[in-house]
């Protein structure tokens, strides 16, 4: 049996710094759940498609191969909208849910080569609904401006232009898409660890997830 943390929270509450920290730590491969579904987006609308349209964006879902997630350009806002629009279609769940299953089960050799003690997954339903037996399940949160701010400085060190008031505005409207779907709506599992990172640095938020695990007795 392999090891399996789940991951969820908003958009930019830091989910993504945590996971690839305590998968390094743990020995874990880790999976970033969000590039499934904004893979998905960015493939309807390079063919022209709505995100919107069920039928298209499950096809989408169906067709995706592992080797589009490295694709960079799913790292930007237009990726991340197309991605809160396909992933509120139950049909885009569904296609997706089994990839992510089997990477749990399975998780793939590490990088350097050696085995995965289990796997790492982080999104929006992992311990609702994807892997709802992990061992262990973290929600992480910081409130809507904190959030914003790091998108903010994240984008302008990548070079892209951005005005704050507009990351502010595309978090809100995508964090009212994430919670008010019905399908999978981002939740806080009741056994997980909700972790508040408004006030905590990337160590700190590491260190207090590392207490929480360790409180497991996973390893
Ligand atoms: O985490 P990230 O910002 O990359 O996710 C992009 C979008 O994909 C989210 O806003 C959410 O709508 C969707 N998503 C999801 N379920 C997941 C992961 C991401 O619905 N497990």
């Amino acid at each position: 049996m392999t090891i399996v943390i789940a991951i969820d929270g908003p958009a930019a509450a830091g989910k993504g710094t945590l996971g690839a920290r305590l998968a390094q730590h743990y020995g874990l491969a880790k999976l970033d759940t969000g590039l499934l579904y904004r893979a998905t987006g960015v493939k309807v609308l390079a063919a022209g498609g709505n995100p919107e349209d069920p039928v298209a964006a499950e096809a989408a879902a169906r067709a995706l191969d592992p080797a589009e997630l490295a694709n960079p350009a799913l790292r930007g806002d237009a990726a991340a909208q197309a991605a809160s629009k396909v992933s509120a279609i139950p049909g885009v769940r569904a296609a997706l849910l089994d990839f992510q299953r089997e990477f749990a089960k399975n998780p793939p050799v590490l990088a350097d080569g050696s085995p995965a003690q289990g796997a790492i997954l982080d999104g929006r339903d992992i311990g609702t609904t994807v892997c709802p037996h992990a061992d262990a399940k973290l929600f992480v949160t910081a409130s809507t401006e904190v959030r914003a701010e790091r998108r903010f400085k994240e984008l302008q060190e990548r070079g892209h232009e951005a005005i704050y008031a507009r990351v502010l505005e595309d978090m809100k409207e995508r964090d009212a898409r994430d919670s008010g779907r019905s399908a999978s709506p981002l939740a806080a599992a009741d056994d997980a660890y909700m972790l508040d990172t408004s006030a905590l640095n990337a160590d700190q938020a590491f260190q207090a997830a590392v207490a929480f695990i360790s409180s497991k007795n996973l390893f």
